[in-house]
């Protein structure tokens, strides 16, 4: 009987774009799971949408000097787009700042008020004088309490999971000033996290969820045990859905507090605009709620948004939340601010329509049960190695075989063999295989078992060998292509929650469409002829294609630019000295000169007496280059001289001019020569 699931996405935040980071941890699984229980025929409600409050953006706005709604609006449709291009089926992807959303997070936020479900209290809260503002979240960065980590928010330590109060942190400071922050008094709105601890030992420890990924469950087993506290579900900000009772001017919900509800008011509008009752997607017991997330959101899924859930008292609660770790890109941390990332948008345009690809080398090393290492060396192998060599080389083997023997019409089998009946009946159990591991959300291992079929398809096409077949026993040969054909139906079928785009495109090469009725996943297990004799297949078209280490060099090189790019952002550079005016400008006389001979000046380490010819004259000039060049280097150099600079004695030696010099972001000395292709300099210094 067909089963409803509600599954949800972590709703991105909309200050960046998506990168890898986020589609491994959270949106290919996903998607995986949801198009596969659509597959199987269940009911499925695939959910999620723009987070568009919340400190990350504000900062973003500031940092770009628009307004928060400007950088929602520009990310919203990036990110949205960018989704859909990848092939990610959600059924509805809204926004957080859309009036059914700010409608529906007031409207629980007065229900649980009404309930007398907060504690409301004046405390004292970071505020920060210069900014004229209270510190909260990601405006307050300190030492967490837990383990130390130096840069942890106001809510919530990256580092070891903890969901934080600000006035935690240790050695708090201001992320707009820097200033160390003073503390103010102001009412808010708490969610008692400790009156809901009985429900969530009874629900989580001693419920069913030991089924839950052990990094998930034993997080939430440690917050449990050290006890919870009561957490502010609002906040002193002004970008955020206003506190929507009386003396909450200029407050708005905790980001946090809105956010998840954001799953519901998107399942609103979408069964509203296909003509849906939303209500048995939150409400009904047998709807099966799954939220997929990064383990930074395990606290926010699992304790504050199943407490808000059982305070209002109508809601399911969540089946499970299979929170992934976190991915690296080539071993080091994916980083947004740094540029250290592979961003969905710059994916799709360097590699078009090669969007399964990535999904596959993600799935293949998503970070399931620790933290993994995206490379492209790994990117390459799993391309070339797997979808081409083995998937691909099957695919093409058989249909270019099938146009070559029998026009693309679909031969006639006689008697299988053991053999035959072998691969048959293995065929057989891959829906159950591979289904269960999605169940138990292992994709990486549902990804490698249809691998798996496809090897055997290979195989059994070596072993039997139909183009030596062909030779001497046309019959036997026309049995090892049907099979050859099952195996190929067989995987169009089962490859489309991983492979969407290949298996779109090998269902139309196997003319699926033209089938009395298609296979579903189920009839791959069931059916003993899933594409019959005598249908007429296409043409033979290559599914993957192989990848040059040049392409993949390039991707580097860009890691490697951005690199760079941001150790120049970070060096410090020396502060403009006092503006002169134009008249000071024009007395100095710059020219261009040639270095005819070069000296060590004895007894020194740093300076080379110079002969440099200015083309108005000959002339010495001693520079403090000598550490950085020696005299050979530089005889014959183009050079920028000062020609009017005062002569002075540098022991012993009058030096008539001066050579202009800078340095490389790197701290190298180098000349400002006329010729130079450097433009990286870091300031004219004089030597
Ligand atoms: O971590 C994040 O990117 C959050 N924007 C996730 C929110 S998930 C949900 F609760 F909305
Ligand atoms: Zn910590």
């Amino acid at each position: 009987m067909s089963k409803r699931y509600t599954i949800t996405a972590a709703l991105p935040y909309t200050n960046g774009p998506i990168h890898i980071g986020h589609l491994a941890g959270v949106y290919v699984p996903a998607d995986i799971y949801a198009r596969y229980q659509r597959l199987i025929g269940n009911d499925v409600a695939f959910i999620c949408g723009s987070d568009e409050h919340g400190v990350p953006i504000t900062i973003k706005a500031k940092k770009e000097g628009v307004s928060p709604q400007d950088i929602v609006d520009k990310y919203h449709a990036i990110i949205k787009k960018s989704f859909v291009d990848f092939g990610i089926t959600f059924d509805n992807y809204s926004r957080t700042s859309a009036k059914i959303h700010h409608d529906t997070a007031q409207e629980f936020f007065k229900t649980l008020y009404d309930n007398g479900e907060f504690i409301e209290e004046v405390t004292e809260q970071l505020y920060d004088e210069e900014a004229n503002q209270f510190l909260a979240d990601r405006f307050v960065i300190g030492t967490c309490p837990k383990c130390g980590n130096e840069e942890a928010y106001g809510d919530q330590c990256e580092n070891c999971g903890s969901s934080l109060n600000a006035t935690d942190l240790i050695n708090p400071k201001s992320a707009i000033t820097g200033n160390v922050p003073t503390l103010k008094q102001t009412k808010h709105w708490f969610l008692p996290l400790d009156k809901h601890e009985a429900f969530l030992k009874e629900w989580i420890l001693k419920g069913h969820k030991k089924d839950w990924k052990p990094n998930v469950y034993g997080q939430v087993k440690s917050w449990i045990d050290d006890g919870l506290r009561p957490r502010a579900v609002t906040r002193d900000l002004d970008w955020g859905i206003p506190v929507p009772v009386e003396g909450a001017d200029g407050k708005v919900l905790y980001v946090w507090f809105d956010a998840p509800i954001g799953y519901i008011s998107a399942t609103k509008e979408w069964a509203e605009r296909v003509g849906k009752d939303w209500i048995p997607y939150w409400k009904d017991e047998n709807t099966k709620l799954v939220h997929f997330i990064g383990k930074d959101n395990i606290v926010f899924h699992c304790i504050i948004f199943p407490s808000m859930l059982k305070a209002e008292g109508t809601y399911i609660l969540p089946d499970n939340v299979p929170a992934n770790e976190f991915l690296n890109l080539e071993g080091n941390k994916l980083s947004t601010s740094k540029n250290w990332a592979v961003w969905l948008p710059d994916y799709l345009e360097d590699f078009p329509n090669q969007q399964d690809i990535l999904r596959y080398a993600l799935t293949a090393n998503a970070p399931e049960t620790k933290d993994n290492d995206f490379t492209w060396a790994d990117f390459q192998a799993r391309n070339n190695n797997e979808l081409v060599a083995i998937f691909g080389n099957f695919i093409n083997r058989v249909i270019v075989l099938t146009n070559k023997y029998y026009d693309g019409i679909i031969p006639e089998h006689s008697e299988f063999n053991n053999v035959d009946e072998e691969t048959l009946a293995a065929v057989k159990a891959f829906p159950a295989v591979i289904a269960s591991s999605i169940e138990r959300y292992r994709f990486r291992e549902a990804s490698q078992e249809l691998m798996n079929l496809a090897r055997l398809g290979n195989k059994y096409l070596a072993d039997e060998e139909p183009w030596k077949v062909i030779k001497e026993d046309e019959v036997r040969t026309k049995t090892i292509m049907y099979v050859a054909l099952q195996i190929a139906s067989a995987l169009a079928t089962l490859s489309e929650p991983f492979l969407p785009f290949t298996s779109a495109k090998l269902k139309t090469i196997l003319c699926h469409s033209e089938l009395d009725s298609e296979s579903t996943w189920s009839d791959v297990s069931s059916k003993n002829i899933l594409i019959p004799s005598g249908h007429q297949i296409g043409k033979a078209e290559l599914l993957f294609s192989k990848i040059e280490d040049k392409t993949m060099q390039a991707q580097l090189d860009k890691l490697e630019a951005s690199k760079l790019a941001n150790e120049a952002a970070n060096i410090t550079v020396e502060p403009q000295k006092d503006t002169i005016t134009f008249e000071d400008f024009t007395k100095l006389d710059i020219r261009v000169g040639t270095i005819l001979e070069a000296e060590k000046l004895p007894k020194t380490k740093k300076l080379l007496v110079l002969k440099v010819d200015t083309g108005i004259d000959v002339r010495t000039i001693v520079s403090g280059i000598a550490e950085t060049f020696t005299p050979e280097e530089v005889v014959g150099k183009k050079v920028t001289v000062l020609v009017n600079l005062a002569p002075r004695a540098l022991r012993g030696v009058e030096s008539q001019g001066m050579i202009l010099m800078t340095e490389t972001p790197e701290g190298k000395l180098v000349f400002v020569n006329p010729d130079s292709k450097t433009d990286t300099t870091n300031g004219l210094q004089i030597s």
